[in-house]
């Protein structure tokens, strides 16, 4: 019942976008997206050419420092970023503070606090102050995730283990035990690499807004990547992972068909959305979601995934791409759709979708907040609004209403 033209004549304002959704909040150098196309680009650089080629430390970097490192910059980079891999042993007992079936995410947040406490250079920004809070998070933050998880499960937290690659090291602190190895398979390795490549930035996204509108008030890299983190947890966003194996585990228990849910999510009742599908952006087939599918048979004829739900998935898609509900609204598979069934054979439970995602806009959080701060034109986000609240009125005492 708001006449929105009426208000914004009224209040002098010119601009009103509901969800920023056509807004450019910045100017920046990192990522390309053409949504209409499909095209995902970092510093110019396709994304199907990195999936392929590049690992997630090499992409980090790139999206990081904006080219490609030498031979010599790559192992110096990987060497700084193995030698930091340690968090400080009190960081150990924080951890074991946290319930038993914490939520691991907002255990990395916290995780990400406690890491600031850590740095008395927090919120300096001579060069080589950015340097060590950039190497610092993107060594340690696989650890504290790793905490995270054993933590939900009661389990021994294990010592980075820097012989190995920082995938292999995630892995192994992730399902190791103390006594009992953790078995690589190459497919594996490869495929965790290159879904933290696909989710390493994504312009502005949700998360990195509030990354640098955090950063913007001049806040500290650790405050603002913790930002990115919660804002990362909703179901809309990094969340939607984990509610497609959910929405995917519903439907087969529930015994429904595929033509009957599509149905029930066209007539719009019960409020239920098609997870893993759409995008603000994109409004053709998410290039990222076409290469994790390539990965998902691969990983599946190694573990025991849910099989069921990967066919249920591909029948979902399937009914979606040929129904005009979904065509006329350019509703196509997002990068979730088929991440979490992969993460699921990897054997992470759903809790630990999202946080996997987090390790992987690591780079991109990073990124943006150098880029705003290193502007020495930044200014403090601050948007207006319409206001559509009471008119003055007097204050009434507490006996008389
Ligand atoms: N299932 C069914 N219908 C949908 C879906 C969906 N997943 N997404 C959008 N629609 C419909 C809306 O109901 C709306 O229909 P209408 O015009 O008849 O009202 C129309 O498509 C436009 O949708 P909006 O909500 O306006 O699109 P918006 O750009 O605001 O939302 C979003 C994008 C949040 C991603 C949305 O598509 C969604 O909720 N998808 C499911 C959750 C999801 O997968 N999120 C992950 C996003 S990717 C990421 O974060 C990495």
């Amino acid at each position: 019942g708001i006449d929105i033209s009426k208000l914004l004549s009224e209040t002098g304002y010119t601009t009103y976008d509901d969800g920023l959704a056509n807004t450019a909040s910045t100017m920046s150098a990192i990522t390309y997206i053409d949504g209409d196309a499909g095209v995902l680009r970092y510093r110019g650089y396709p994304i199907e050419q990195l999936a392929k080629e590049s690992t997630f430390l090499e992409t980090a970097y790139l999206v990081i420092y904006g080219e490609l490192p030498t031979a010599a910059e790559l192992a110096t980079w990987e060497d700084r970023i193995r030698r930091k891999t340690m968090v400080d042993e009190r960081m150990r007992e924080f951890f074991k503070m946290f319930p038993r079936r914490s939520h691991p995410m907002p255990v990395l947040a916290s995780g990400l606090m406690m890491l600031s406490t850590y740095s008395f250079d927090s919120v300096d920004y001579t060069p080589e102050a950015i340097e060590k809070a950039t190497e610092r998070l993107i060594a340690k933050v696989p650890t504290l995730a790793a905490y995270g998880y054993k933590n939900s499960r009661g389990e021994a937290m294990l010592y980075p283990d820097n012989s190995l690659s920082y995938i292999e090291n995630f892995l192994r602190m992730s399902f190791a035990y103390p006594t009992e190895p953790y078995e690589f398979h190459d497919e594996i390795t490869r495929a965790l690499d290159v879904l933290l490549i696909l989710h390493a930035d994504h312009e502005q996204n949700c998360s990195t807004s509030t990354v640098r509108l955090i950063g913007s008030s001049g806040a500290n890299i650790y405050a603002s990547v913790a930002g990115g983190v919660n804002a990362l947890s909703g179901p809309l966003h990094g969340g939607a992972n984990q509610a497609v194996v959910e929405m995917l585990s519903a439907i087969k228990e529930s015994g429904i068909s595929v033509k009957e849910y599509v149905q029930q999510v066209k007539d719009k009742k019960a409020g239920i959305k098609l997870m893993g599908f759409g995008h603000r952006i994109y409004k053709n087939y998410d290039p990222r979601a076409a290469i994790i599918k390539e990965h998902a048979d691969k990983v599946m004829s190694l573990k025991a995934g849910r099989r069921d739900l990967l066919k249920l998935a591909q029948e979902l898609e399937h009914a979606a791409l040929e129904d005009d509900y979904f065509t006329e609204r350019k509703l196509y598979p997002n990068v979730d759709f088929y991440s979490g069934l992969i993460y699921e054979a990897m054997g992470f439970p759903k809790e630990m979708f999202t946080v996997l995602f987090a390790i992987g806009r690591l780079p991109g959080w990073i990124a943006q907040w150098r880029e705003l701060v290193t502007n020495p034109k930044r200014k403090i986000g601050r948007p207006r609004q319409i206001y559509i609240g009471e008119g003055e009125r007097d204050y009434v005492p507490l006996g008389d209403r």
